[in-house]
């Protein structure tokens, strides 16, 4: 199967193109390289033995996007490419929506020309905004508190009506829980530009020595320990879900929901234990305020995915830890280039 894969030079779209390529099908991606390296293309090729086809390019550029779909023969399309940062989209709201929205519009379009019916989206566990209770399943309501996540929640909208509108599509939305971990080869993984806004990165840069301290954000949510407590997925497990996705629903139409989490809820501080111990470093840490629109917590019921797709989030917290560290020790300044 020839699936397109936006955003495929990225975190999350490198794993899962390894994984794809495994399962017996062939990615082709189509990345700007905003937020990436052309190196991602050699580490694909070296642990996955295939150099994916690689067209550098923009979603929001509706010819290049129809004769990528048309010449390449594609079936389906796993889009990752967007923007991610909450507190850069509060500065850069426009950029957001033109990327994350508009983008995602363009595409839908291209496909359309081109008859391509088959769409999985990279959703967040941020459009349940502040839940009322955990875990939570894929029926709660949903809100937004910041451009990146109204940008995510516009998406799942506009997708909705559109299959509304067009029955004989397979839309599926996949909503994340925190990714984290790495390739076990150590070959692939996380490589934020400047200052992690995310909790892993910023703790694996900390024991790596490239920062002093962790800064932990708020010490008295009501939580077991007073720091936050999220549902950290592995990104092999995050990669398997989509590859479960194409196969169990891609050809199914209609609207498709999953959460992608684990179930499981660990606190920041439970993080850097298991950091340290995966690492033997120390990952010295403040315990500062609360960082503006945070929640307490955040875990998911994964039911839904496990009875549809056949698909179980399977890496222990050891394995995101160890695995996040191997990448980390190296490649300590991220991908060369
Ligand atoms: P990433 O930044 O590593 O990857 C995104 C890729 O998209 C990058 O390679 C970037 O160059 C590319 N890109 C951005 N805008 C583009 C455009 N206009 N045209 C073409 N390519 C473009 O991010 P990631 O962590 O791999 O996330 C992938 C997707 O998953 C994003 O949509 C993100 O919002 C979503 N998501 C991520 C997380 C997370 O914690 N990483 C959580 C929930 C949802
Ligand atoms: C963040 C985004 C969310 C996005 C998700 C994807 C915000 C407000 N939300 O969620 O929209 O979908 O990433 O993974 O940015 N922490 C620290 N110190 C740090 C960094 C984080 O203590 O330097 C804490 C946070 O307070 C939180 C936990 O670690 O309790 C996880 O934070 P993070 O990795 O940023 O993820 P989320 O806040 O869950």
């Amino acid at each position: 199967m020839n699936v397109l894969v936006t955003g495929g030079m990225g975190y999350i779209g490198s794993h899962t193109c390894i994984q794809m390529i495994q399962a017996g099908m062939t990615p082709i991606i189509l990345d700007n390289l905003y937020n990436s390296k052309n190196t991602v293309l050699d580490r694909i090729e070296k642990v996955a033995g295939v150099r994916p086809k690689f067209i550098e390019g923009d979603i929001r550029d509706k010819d290049l996007l129809t004769s990528a779909l048309k010449d390449n023969a594609i079936e389906s399309v796993i889009h990752f490419a967007g923007l991610k940062a909450v507190g850069e989209s509060v500065e850069k709201p426009l950029e957001y929506y033109d990327n994350n929205v508009n983008g995602t519009l363009v595409l839908v379009d291209a496909m359309r020309e081109a008859g391509v019916k088959t769409l999985v989206f990279s959703s967040s566990a941020t459009v349940y905004g502040d839940p009322a209770s955990v875990p939570i399943t894929e029926d709660f309501p949903t809100s937004a508190t910041n451009p990146y996540g109204r940008s995510k929640l516009m998406v799942e909208e506009c997708l909705t009506d559109f299959q509304k509108a067009n029955s004989d599509w397979s839309i599926t939305l996949l909503r994340y829980f925190n990714p984290v971990g790495s390739h076990p080869s150590g070959e692939l993984g996380e490589d934020p530009q400047g200052i992690p806004n995310n909790l892993m990165p910023f703790v694996s840069q900390v024991a790596v020595g490239r920062r002093e301290f962790l800064s932990v954000f708020g010490s008295d949510y009501p939580t077991k320990d007073g720091t936050g407590v999220r549902d950290y997925i592995h990104v092999m497990d995050l990669s398997d879900g989509h590859v479960a996705a194409l196969e169990k629903v891609g050809n199914k139409s209609g609207l498709h929901i999953y959460n992608l989490g684990t179930g499981n809820g660990y606190s920041v501080l439970e993080m850097v234990k298991a950091f340290e111990a995966a690492s033997g470093k120390p990952v010295p840490y403040k315990l500062v305020e609360r960082r503006a629109g945070d929640i307490a917590e955040c875990w998911a019921d994964p039911s839904k995915a496990i009875n549809d797709l056949g698909w179980k989030a399977e890496r222990t917290l050891n394995e995101m830890t160890e695995d996040t560290w191997r990448w980390q020790s190296n490649n300590p300044d991220g991908y060369p280039g």
